[in-house]
């Protein structure tokens, strides 16, 4: 199992923090965002991780990462998206890398709380296909949202303005081979992107999609709220709040 962290993008919405920098090394609490992701990945378990950046400042994960050593870490490779077309078409960059094998992908702004690990390890032993995790959320309309039947997930659509469900797809993707000639024929979306919903909605529809539900927190940060609320959730985590401001704020 490979892993691969998406941390391109130009991050407009946080402008002008982002102005000169990639959002992904803003800070979370006390450290870069890109950390987070990648240490969710070492603790489930995976070495060869693959880092697809580009846009600003992309030579400073390097000096900041180097071969990943402070997080266990024998190497860390990394290519370069040049430009910008959505989450599938900086996915699609990682395809020398795969080379046919099965791959957690995870958004650089996504932190979480828990491990991944028994969902990685349920993957492994799924037949083929794909594993999305989800987890309710109270503005659902900012994400991917599934509809339900049991135990099978429905559809997902990109940000409806009428969520069907609180049920958010969190940016944390578990993949076969196959997600690359998915992604070879998708085309862009309105917003002139190749949309990883539309990938999962290919899945979906040949009945290989299986889900899990988070158990803890989850954020994205990719909003002044949610970064705000990403360092918040951090620092409690790490006892580091004040009495009385954690319970107000997130
Ligand atoms: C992306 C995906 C969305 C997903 C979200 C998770 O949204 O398009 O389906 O729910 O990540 O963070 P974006 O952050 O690019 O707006």
């Amino acid at each position: 199992m490979i892993g691969i962290v998406l941390a391109g993008g130009l991050g407009t919405r946080l402008s002008p923090l982002t102005d000169v920098t990639n959002k992904h090394l803003l800070p979370v609490y006390d450290r870069p965002m890109i950390y987070y992701p990648i240490q969710t990945l070492v603790t489930a378990g995976i070495h060869d991780i693959l880092l697809v950046t580009g846009g600003n400042s992309a030579g400073d994960f390097l000096r900041l990462l180097g071969n990943g050593r402070g997080f266990g870490l024998a190497h860390l490779d990394y290519v370069y998206q040049e430009g910008e077309g959505g989450i599938a078409a900086a996915l699609l960059l990682a395809r020398y890398y795969a080379e046919g094998k099965r791959m957690v992908v995870i958004l650089g702004d996504n932190i979480i709380e828990d491990d991944i690990a028994p969902h990685v390890e349920a993957f492994r032993s799924q037949a083929q296909g794909a594993k999305i995790l989800l987890k309710k959320v109270d503005d659902p309309q900012r994400f991917g949202v599934a509809e339900l039947d049991g135990d099978h997930v429905v559809s997902i659509e990109e940000k409806p303005q009428r969520p069907k469900t609180p049920y958010a797809v969190t940016g944390i993707y578990m993949y076969d081979s196959r997600v690359f000639s998915i992604i070879d024929g998708l085309e862009p979306s309105q917003r002139g992107e190749l949309e990883i919903t539309d990938v999962n909605n290919d899945y979906i529809q040949n009945s290989v999609m299986t889900f899990d539900f988070l158990n803890g927190w989850w954020t994205d940060a990719g909003t002044f709220g949610s970064l705000l609320r990403a360092s918040l959730l951090v620092a409690r985590k790490k006892g580091a709040l004040p009495g009385g401001v954690d319970g107000a704020m997130v």
